[in-house]
């Protein structure tokens, strides 16, 4: 392979008194010394059997040539020259497979060539900067166009070397390809937005429940009592046509809201169509992920226990994660206070039975005072200061909704552990 980022000198180790090799004549001293080890000894100044100085001055180049070398040709990050009309003069194959031009193409392009528009003139501005000695490096994380079209994210660290024939400085850049972590980072942020919306679809649900709870018994109560108006009224001579009209009216509407709020409890309940094969251990590390950030700055260890072969579930997949997402958040807010133990995190999934799977997610938190053991599940009921009491609520209508249980007891010796226990359909999987 062409070296286009040459090695510079030995460590100086053994060097001939007045005379110092060059760069270039070192380079080409060691690749003799690699293609012809049969040639003649220099004459041994150290004694019989002892390195020549000469030898030395091989050894030392030869392993100096062979770091930078490795260097190079690393798997794990490009390296990139850009010459003086800002072409890619040099670059290792590391950066040639990431973008897919050959070393020979690269030396056509510029950097500029295959960046997008928005990075691609900011990007110009650094190499000025670069050039006019403003600045000596800068970081980026920008996207690359391959030979065939798509694009690549990357993370480059560039810094000013000097062009010792010019004078000139041009830019030497480290590029590493974070395409594949990128991608994992947007379908994370993706999927918390989506949990935030479905949150909010479901607080609203949730609200709209407990007001269709709160009147449909009033409303009932009107249906039964224009029932008995009208058995009041069929007695002789009263005006039974009209009176009776009116009071089938009565019914008719109090009906018709009864079917309302049955409207709105529909939209609150699990869409059939919705579902689909759920693997809860998919969904409990999904939902670690989202909270990874908060669980790290809350320092809370998470020890997980995940059932290797469990049955694969019939559900809607965005509502049960929000249910083991609201658990988790929960927990993590019960372990805030905590001071003087360890913050622990427990989740574990098993067979419950030949139908059934069960999710435990235990904390070390506060614990649940006696009292607020029932009402906690009630929406509307918190204890926290910026809490909207929803999150149970809505976390025990979904299980419902999916024909499972959510139930809570004491941990110990500290804090508390919720048991989410959803039915099966009876089918294997991991
Ligand atoms: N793991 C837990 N440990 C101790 N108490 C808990 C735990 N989970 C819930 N609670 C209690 O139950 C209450 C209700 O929880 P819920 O999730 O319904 O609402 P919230 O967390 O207060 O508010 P939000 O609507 O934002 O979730 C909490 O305020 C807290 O007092
Ligand atoms: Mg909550």
């Amino acid at each position: 392979m062409k070296q286009d980022i040459g090695a510079s000198g030995g460590s100086g180790k053994g060097r001939r008194p007045g005379k110092k090799p060059t760069p270039k004549s070192a380079l080409k001293a060691s690749n003799r010394a690699r293609t012809a080890p049969a040639k003649p000894k220099a004459k041994s100044t150290d004694g019989e059997g002892g390195l020549g100085a000469f030898d030395e001055l091989h050894v030392d180049l030869r392993t100096s040539e062979e770091r930078w070398r490795s260097l190079l040709e690393n798997p794990l990050f490009g390296v990139t020259f850009v010459g003086q009309h800002l072409r890619y003069e040099g670059s290792n194959r590391t950066f040639q497979n990431m973008v897919g031009f050959s070393a020979e193409e690269l030396r056509q392009i510029s950097p500029l060539d295959i960046s997008v528009s928005g990075e691609r003139e900011l990007n110009a501005v650094y190499f000025k900067e670069l050039q006019s000695g403003e600045r000596n490096h800068y970081e980026m994380i920008k996207q690359l166009r391959r030979k065939d079209g798509s694009l690549i994210w990357t993370h480059l660290y560039v810094f000013a070397v000097t062009d010792r024939k010019s004078g000139e400085k041009l830019p030497f850049g480290i590029v590493f390809d974070i395409t594949d972590k990128k991608q994992a980072q947007d379908a994370l942020e993706e999927m918390r937005a989506e949990l935030v919306r479905v949150a909010r679809v479901n607080e609203m649900g949730a609200m709209a429940g407990s007001i269709a709870h709160e009147i449909a018994q009033p409303l009932s109560s009107i249906v039964t009592a224009a029932n008995a108006a009208l058995r009041w009224l069929e007695r002789p001579n009263p005006e039974i046509e009209e009176t009776k009209a009116l009071l089938r009216g009565i019914v008719h509407d109090g009906q018709r809201a009864a079917d309302i709020i049955k409207g709105i409890r529909a939209v609150f309940r699990a869409d059939p169509e919705q579902r689909s094969a759920v693997k809860v251990n998919e969904l409990v590390r999904d939902v670690l992920a989202l909270s990874q950030t908060e669980l790290r700055k809350s320092l809370i260890e998470v020890r997980t226990e995940l059932a290797e072969t469990l049955p694969v579930l019939s559900a809607d997949p965005v509502q049960l994660q929000q249910v083991i997402f609201n658990l988790v958040k929960n927990a993590i807010d019960a372990m805030d206070p905590v001071v003087g133990r360890d913050r622990i995190l427990r989740i574990k999934s098993e067979h419950g039975g030949s139908q059934w799977l069960v999710v435990s997610i235990e904390d070390s938190g506060v614990g649940i005072a006696p009292e607020n053991m029932d009402r906690m599940f009630k929406s509307l009921f918190t204890t926290k200061p910026n809490g909207m009491g929803m999150g149970l609520a809505i976390c025990q209508s979904i299980v419902e909704s999916h024909g499972g249980s959510l139930t809570a007891s004491p941990a110990h010796p500290h804090g508390a552990v919720f048991r989410l226990s959803l039915p099966t359909g009876g089918a294997d999987g991991a």
